[in-house]
């Protein structure tokens, strides 16, 4: 196993770009739930909620795309991907995940999630076998999956690249606002065929939360060398720390066993959506690191699958920040292993002011 030792300083953060602004557009007011990946090409993909009529979770949307040839330096004008038209309770993102055995990126979305002026909830994917550049119509996976309420991530789903399970698709999300928890769905067919994985069912299940009860929500999963699924969780209604939950599925996803979740105190958290990637061995995470406001985008670094943490983090940005998600290339080029890549939403007053990209260099201090 081969672990850089790792020499962040101030400038290893390359100036920042936006990808989006909200209400500079004529018909969108907001963009939100930003999701960043690669493909199999070497390119990276952003992804965003466009809120077409106010910055509100549920309402009409498309979901904006801009695309990046070479690792992040210039982006192709926005392109909406999907429209749900004029929906009361439209779309919400999602998760995106990489095929590298076919070359495809799929995108997992859910609409009526909130059942406003809707039923059922759906489960919905398009997918691109040309580096983003077309999309496939949406697909309904609930006809699969069964009519549930699910929200996939938001972030980034894997394609196992260890056993158990090699080559699964693995998606991770969360379920209705009453019956809570994380729940996975798997795809051992590249995407053509889903079932459902594993669950971690909130307490009390599918009844009305109080403070403080056990609620695992949005969550990002990543894999470990060994082939371990780690879950980074959303820890909603604050159970046992102001903290990150994180839970291991051992089997590619079918369980979570209870044996395997910890409460990461070292990862204190609002309560929000956070950005995890394993790269060469090291765990990366970002999040607002902030008790209780979504301020303090700032990374950190584990050398032990996420058992402790580099002292040293990396504040990205100081003021109002909120959802986030990391990607990296891994082509194993020199340059490749250079870097990774953040976007979040980042603002002056409100974090749902702009969409921001920024390209982190790892080793630029030495
Ligand atoms: C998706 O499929 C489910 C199950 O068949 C169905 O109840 C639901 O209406 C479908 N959703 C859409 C948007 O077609
Ligand atoms: C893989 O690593 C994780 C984190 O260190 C550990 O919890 C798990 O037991 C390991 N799994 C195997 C099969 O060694
Ligand atoms: C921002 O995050 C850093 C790193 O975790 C922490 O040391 C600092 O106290 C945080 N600042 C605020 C204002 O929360
Ligand atoms: C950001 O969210 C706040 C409410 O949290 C809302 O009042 C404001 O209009 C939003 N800003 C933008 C630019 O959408």
């Amino acid at each position: 196993l081969h672990i850089p030792s790792l020499f962040f300083c101030t400038s290893s953060l390359l100036p920042e770009q936006l990808l989006w602004v909200s209400g500079a557009q004529g018909q969108v007011n907001t963009y939100r739930i930003p999701l960043l990946t690669f493909t199999p090409k070497g390119s990276l993909l952003a992804f965003a909620e466009a809120r077409k009529t106010s910055s509100s979770d549920m309402g009409a949307k498309f979901i904006a795309m801009r695309r990046s040839t070479d690792k992040g330096a210039t982006w192709s004008p926005t392109t909406f991907i999907v429209d749900d038209g004029t929906k009361p309770d439209g779309l919400n993102l999602g998760s995106a995940v990489v095929d590298e055995e076919v070359g495809s990126v799929i995108l997992i979305y859910s609409i009526c999630f909130y059942l406003n002026h809707c039923s059922p909830p759906s489960i919905m994917m398009v997918e691109s076998r040309d580096d983003g550049l077309s999309w496939s119509p949406p697909r309904n996976l609930s006809v699969m999956l069964g009519v549930k309420n699910f929200a996939p991530g938001p972030g980034l789903g894997l394609q196992k690249r260890y056993n158990p399970a090699k080559g699964r698709l693995v998606v991770c999300g969360h379920g209705t606002l009453e019956g809570d928890g994380v729940f996975c769905i798997l795809s051992d067919d590249h995407g053509d065929t889903w079932y459902n994985g594993a669950a971690l069912k909130s307490i009390p299940y599918n009844q009305k939360k109080k403070p403080q009860d056990f609620n695992p929500d949005e969550c990002q999963p990543i894999e470990l060398q060994n082939g371990t699924i780690a879950i980074n969780v959303r820890n909603q209604n604050r159970y046992h720390c102001l903290c990150r939950i994180v839970v291991h599925s051992y089997d590619g996803g079918l369980t979570l066993p209870l044996e395997g979740l910890v409460f990461d105190e070292a990862l204190v958290d609002p309560v929000v959506a956070a950005g995890a990637l394993q790269k060469e061995g090291v765990i990366y995470f970002t999040n607002p690191c902030s008790e209780d406001k979504r301020v303090n985008l700032t990374l950190k670094w584990s050398l032990t699958d996420g058992t402790s943490w580099e002292k040293k983090a990396m504040q990205i940005w100081a003021g109002p920040s909120g959802y986030s998600c990391i990607t990296s290339l891994d082509s194993g080029s020199v340059e490749d292993r250079k870097y990774i890549f953040v976007i979040y939403e980042k603002g002056h007053k409100d974090y749902n002011e702009t969409v921001s990209f920024a390209k982190i260099h790892l080793y630029s201090g030495r």
